[in-house]
């Protein structure tokens, strides 16, 4: 067993999940905005602090995906934030991509960039104690699209990528995220997710990426929010495990989801029964952003002081998110 995969099996076994709280300052501002709080450093951090000093941090969240600017930051503990992070005895990871910009020549779709001295950046990472990166790459779904062009050259700026996080002894969390967006049925969501999942493998092989040292970051297979052909969460799960099966190769260890949209509970229960229903190999888990955090930012937004709140908020999703991870999860659950 290789370093990366026992990194990698840390952050996702027995129940684990990952704490996507690696938002953009941009995008946390929206969020925060949304609940009408100022976004400065210090609000980004007061909240992000309270989740990760929560009691359900040890038990459900192997891997925190943090920002560049929290990476950097001093816990008001005096603690560096990774240290704070690993104290828990969970991994402290960092997103090294730098956003999706216009893709040329399909102006309409985009193109993750950060490649360039993306090398050293890494080592820097390295040395503030992270162990996992994440790159995400966006597609949108209709009748065009996703292009050719957008399949591959994300492809290949996410192997790239992968090699070397690998390199500097770094996990990467590969995230090819297929969006919900569009009128679409879950059928097209299933063909042309697969069709970006399988591209981006055939392009990790080619930079020859270690599969057993990364996680795969995917959306699951659900129809578009404007569909008029909505479909069971059985469905969701046996279309999800379809696809995976069908483009996953079989050394790599695991599959945290991203939310992507999805209510918390949605997200939980699809995950529940896609782990009730893996016929696979692979670990299935949770690398969920909103669906972990929104719940809290809500609480946290009445009463900023109420930390107790919020981390009680915090602690239910993220013990819920866990048993879905098992398989373990029941609807009456989620009104104690
Ligand atoms: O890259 C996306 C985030 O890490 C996951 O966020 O669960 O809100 O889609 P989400």
């Amino acid at each position: 067993m290789t370093e990366l995969n026992k990194i990698a099996l840390k952050i996702i076994s027995k129940g684990k999940g990952i704490l996507a709280s690696d938002e953009s300052n941009g995008t946390m501002t929206k969020r925060l905005e949304a609940v009408k709080k100022i976004s400065t450093p210090e609000t980004r951090l007061a909240f992000r602090e309270i989740l990760f000093t929560s009691e359900m941090m040890r038990e459900c969240i192997g891997g925190v995906i943090l920002y560049d600017e929290t990476i950097n930051q001093i816990a008001s503990s005096g603690q560096k934030i990774p240290e704070l992070i690993t104290g828990i005895g969970s991994i402290p990871g960092i997103k090294v991509d730098t956003g999706a910009k216009v893709l040329s020549n399909s102006h309409e779709e985009t193109i993750t960039e950060g490649l360039d001295g993306l090398r050293e950046r890494l080592k820097k990472y390295y040395e503030l104690g992270a162990r996992f990166t994440k790159w995400r790459g966006v597609y949108k779904i209709s009748n065009k699209y996703p292009s050719q062009l957008a399949i591959h050259s994300n492809a290949h700026a996410l192997a790239r990528y992968a090699a070397l996080a690998q390199e500097c002894a770094m996990v990467p969390i590969v995230e090819p995220e297929v969006l919900m967006d569009g009128e679409h049925n879950a059928d097209v969501c299933l063909q042309k997710t697969s069709d970006v999942i399988k591209k981006c493998f055939d392009e990790l092989i080619i930079h020859k990426v270690d599969l057993t040292g990364i996680i795969l970051k995917p959306n699951m297979i659900l129809s578009g929010n404007d569909s008029n052909y909505k479909i069971s969460k059985e469905e969701v799960s046996a279309k999800t495990l379809e696809c995976l099966k069908n483009s996953v190769p079989k050394e790599v260890p695991g599959i945290a989801f991203l939310s992507g949209g999805q209510s918390d509970i949605e997200a939980t229960e699809n995950l529940n029964i896609i782990n009730k229903n893996n016929n696979t190999n692979f670990i299935m888990t949770y690398s969920y952003g909103r669906a972990l955090q929104q719940a809290a930012l809500r609480t946290w937004s009445k009463d900023m002081k109420n930390i107790k709140e919020t981390q009680n908020t915090f602690n239910h999703r993220a013990k819920m998110c866990s048993l879905a991870a098992e398989g373990k999860w029941f609807r009456n659950l989620e009104n104690n």
